[in-house]
């Protein structure tokens, strides 16, 4: 009894725990590995194409040649090339299948020329055809030539792993990829193709691609008298939005505050010409805001030793001989007094 108990434990052991490290194999991975190494088979195939001996045409070199196009020398000359000595996972999966490479070299070639459907899909098993997915290879959702309707990605698509389930491209949405999501409308649709669009930026919903589609307006949008969505100008509405010495600038749909130009107190749009009045240092000059030049209007703005030194919005007095630190500065002329 308790023989044959331990013998069914046992036996179950052994048939289970092949199948679980199947389970737990990240097939992901491998078929992109194996993927890699038929790129490189093939590069090595093409380099080893045109190899010849000593450049010479004669016959015997000839029959050498095409003796060497199917020789073991030529499969382990590509081999060898396969994998960087860095790459594990490649050097494992060579290691592993290199059996498998003689097989196709000698006795498989010519009936399966591709390799990597020989290889990845039908022998190794870690990759499926384009469109399937998962261990079984099943067909991604809307059909293999067209996963998910060609509006998102299949989860697995190409290789033993995942679900099929589709993650859907911007603007589609469903487990099909043939809804609209929020803020797109249907243009085109039948029970295979779906083609969504973007609604206009005015809409908060839309049957259309024009601010005349729209379900309704989104924020900073209002209705006009025909049904359009137009943008609302915050800066008309209400002036006091923005703080002194900031303008407001309307934007589609929104609005911002601009810091005003530093020659202005307080303005109404960009650059000195918007100016309400000008700032300190700086007078109005044919309606627009220029710098006072201290230093001409009053030559005897700084000491007998120092010299005056104008700059946009006020003056430094300097002494000639020495450097900044026995400089003043003035912020305005009537500061400068008290120095
Ligand atoms: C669905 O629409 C697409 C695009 O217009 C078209 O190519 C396809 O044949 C249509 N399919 C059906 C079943 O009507």
């Amino acid at each position: 009894m308790i023989r044959s108990n331990s013998i069914f434990l046992l036996s179950s052991i052994i048939l289970f725990l092949p199948l679980g490290s199947v389970y737990t194999k990240d097939f992901n991975a491998l078929c992109s590995t194996c993927r890699q190494l038929v790129d490189k088979f093939d590069k090595g195939l093409e380099k080893t194409a045109k190899q010849n001996f000593g450049g010479g045409n004669t016959e015997w070199e000839e029959r050498k040649l095409s003796k060497y196009e199917l020789s073991e020398i030529r499969l382990t000359e590509i081999l060898e090339g396969l994998c960087d000595s860095s790459s594990f996972e490649c050097n494992h999966m060579l290691e592993e299948n290199e059996e498998h490479f003689e097989t196709w070299w000698f006795k498989r070639k010519t009936k399966h020329p591709d390799l990597f459907k020989w290889f990845c899909i039908e022998t190794i098993k870690v990759c499926c055809p384009k469109g399937l997915f998962g261990l079984d290879c099943n067909t991604c959702i809307g059909g293999a030539d067209k996963p998910c309707h060609g509006n998102g990605k299949c989860d697995g698509d190409g290789t033993r792993s995942g679900n099929g389930k589709c993650s859907c491209d911007k603007g589609y949405e469903g487990e099909f990829c043939l809804d609209c999501s929020d803020g797109y409308f249907s243009a085109l649709r039948n029970d295979t193709f779906s083609l969504c669009k973007e609604c206009h930026e005015s809409c908060d919903g839309c049957t259309g691609g024009t601010n005349q589609d729209c379900k309704e307006c989104r924020n900073g949008w209002e209705k006009d008298p025909e049904g359009a969505c137009i943008d609302i100008n915050e800066c008309t509405k209400d002036p006091a939005t923005c703080k002194d010495n900031q303008y407001c600038l309307n934007t589609d749909g929104s609005f911002s505050c601009k810091e005003c130009d530093i020659r202005c107190s307080g303005c109404k749009g960009p650059g000195a010409s918007y100016c309400l009045t000008c700032a300190d240092g700086f007078k109005d000059e044919e309606s627009t805001c220029t710098d006072i030049n201290e230093c001409t209007e009053d030559p005897a703005l700084c000491k007998d030793n120092q010299y005056c030194l104008n700059t946009d919005g006020s003056f430094y007095c300097k002494v000639p001989a020495f450097d900044s630190e026995d400089s003043q500065t003035g912020d305005s002329p009537e500061k400068h007094e008290d120095l």
